[in-house]
């Protein structure tokens, strides 16, 4: 079998497998929807673009979407995210070997430059007959954003002229968009209508879903993935609570007990990483702008502060809100000496990097890759994890297999649920129904030795649910 991907090395690909291999035994929920649908290949027919961090774990998911009969193509949604023996170990396949890969095209590798991020993006929405997908996996968003931007601008005749507001990202995407219609002028139009669905994984991606359609202008059917419970009450809250500590201590191997660290947006994300920091012993503080989440942190034995007043006292900055500017280049030169700046949302304009590029007299030193010493022209310095992009999977291997089982799970029910019944779905954003969120968490129980207590009919009646569940209405809030 002969097919076109782009990895840093096939050699690679026996490490990467036997990461894969330890990975399905801590990857319970993905492994036994393998054994419930395997025969009946629900997803027979499904050509999957795959827009997620090429890691270990994703590798598990993509051999998963594999075995219920879909066709995949790859790429990872930051340039920094790639675990590159991952990515050769899915080329190569579980039966494939380097010379003769076997596996899925993959388009991804450690480091990539901007314009190659959105070329490999660009690769996974085009099949090699000139097909689109017609299902999207997508993390962030970016995926989706192609293909409906690419629309939006190929109606409107031009992509709009580069702007110089534009960030260095806008505007490479802009150049890519321009590329491909140059070389076909319906390309988006095309692909656009054979896509039935998207799945998406993470909080910042959800928020463009609703955005869109809210202005009617969703182009396919959403799942959005984040909000299952097992999803965002895990992955970004326990997942960060291991893998923010993981990022701090491979870039930096500071001690953190003692420290004083800010955690910026104390929802799930920055819930799992203030306790994270705490239980390693740092003096935590947060920032909200919500009242609620800033009431949550406070009593759950935080310093509520603003970000100005404590960046004299600070060692450790981490921001989790999803939303844009929360370090800006000012805060940065009023910083401790030696502090360290990092960001686990999904977009690195958290942190304003272009402004602090633009400091007067600053210089940058790499410590080593992903790890970077900016100076000012007083002396003093600050460490940046991963340019500003997600430190826990930039500095990293992101987070671990088996809560990662609990959020691919739940991809993986939602792209049967999309594929396999997409009359049943508008152009609307959707999450998946409770009792597929309760199944995903069952199937993880046995693994940790849980074992739940089975409710009498008698109780069920009392409380008002069926035996069998769901077992919370909808507005439950857990
Ligand atoms: P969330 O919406 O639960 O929490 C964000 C919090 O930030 C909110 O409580 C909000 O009030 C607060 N916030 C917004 N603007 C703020 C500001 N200017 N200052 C202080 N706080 C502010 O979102 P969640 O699920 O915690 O996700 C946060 C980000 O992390 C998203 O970009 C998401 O996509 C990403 N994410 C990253 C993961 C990783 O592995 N690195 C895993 C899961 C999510």
């Amino acid at each position: 079998m002969s097919f076109d991907y782009k990895v840093k090395d096939l050699g690679l690909a026996e490490a990467g497998r036997h990461q894969i291999r330890l990975a399905e035994h801590e990857m319970p929920g993905l492994m036994s929807l393998r054994e419930e649908y395997g025969a009946a290949q629900p997803l027979k027919g499904a050509k999957i673009a795959g827009s997620l961090h090429m890691t270990v774990q994703t590798a598990v998911l993509i051999e998963t979407l594999v075995a219920l009969g879909a066709e995949v193509r790859w790429a990872s949604c930051n340039i920094y995210s790639t675990q590159d023996e991952a990515a050769a170990a899915v080329v190569v396949g579980p039966k494939g070997t380097v010379e003769d890969p076997q596996g899925v095209p993959v388009f991804a590798w450690k480091g990539e430059t901007l314009p190659e991020y959105w070329e490999c993006t660009e690769q996974i929405l085009t099949w090699p007959n000139g097909e689109g997908p017609n299902m999207i996996l997508d993390d962030g968003g970016d995926a989706t954003m192609l293909v409906h931007n690419g629309k939006a601008w190929e109606a409107a005749g031009q992509v709009p002229p580069t702007d110089e507001k534009d960030s260095e990202e806008v505007g490479v995407f802009k150049e890519l968009v321009r590329k491909t219609l140059a070389a076909d002028p319906q390309k988006w139009t095309k692909i656009a209508a054979g896509i039935k669905g998207v799945t998406e994984e993470t909080t910042t991606g959800v928020h463009r879903l609703y955005e869109l359609a809210q202005t009617g202008d969703l182009l396919f059917p959403a799942i959005n993935v984040n909000d299952s419970v097992t999803k965002s009450k895990f992955d970004n809250k326990y997942g960060c609570r291991h893998s923010v500590l993981d990022g701090l201590n491979r870039a930096t191997d500071v001690l953190i007990g003692g420290k004083v660290a800010v955690v910026a947006g104390y929802g799930d994300v920055g819930k799992g990483c203030a306790a994270a920091l705490a239980g390693q012993g740092a003096r935590v503080i947060v920032t909200e702008i919500d009242p609620i989440c800033a009431l949550q942190a406070a009593m759950d034995g935080f310093q509520v502060a603003r970000l100005e007043d404590v960046l004299s006292i600070a060692d450790i900055y981490v921001t989790s809100t999803g939303n844009f500017n929360i370090i800006t280049a000012d805060h940065m030169q009023q910083m401790k000496n030696k502090a360290i700046v990092s960001n686990i949302g999904h977009f690195d304009n958290e942190i304003d990097m272009a402004g602090l590029a633009k400091v007067p007299g600053v210089t940058k030193t790499e410590i080593k890759p992903q790890v970077h010493e900016w100076t000012f022209s007083n002396g003093n310095s600050i460490i940046v994890l991963s340019e500003g992009r997600l430190m826990n999977l930039g500095n990293a291997t992101g987070h671990p297999s088996f809560v990662m089982s609990n959020s691919f799970a739940n991809q993986t029910i939602a792209q049967i649920e999309l594929f396999t019944k997409t009359d049943d779905y508008a152009k609307q954003v959707y999450v998946l129904p409770k009792h597929l969120d309760e199944k995903v968490a069952r199937l993880h129980l046995d693994a940790l030795g849980a074992k739940l207590t089975e409710l009498t009919k008698e109780q069920a009646e009392y409380i008002g649910v069926d035996v069998a569940g769901p077992y919370k209405p909808d507005h439950y809030r857990y």
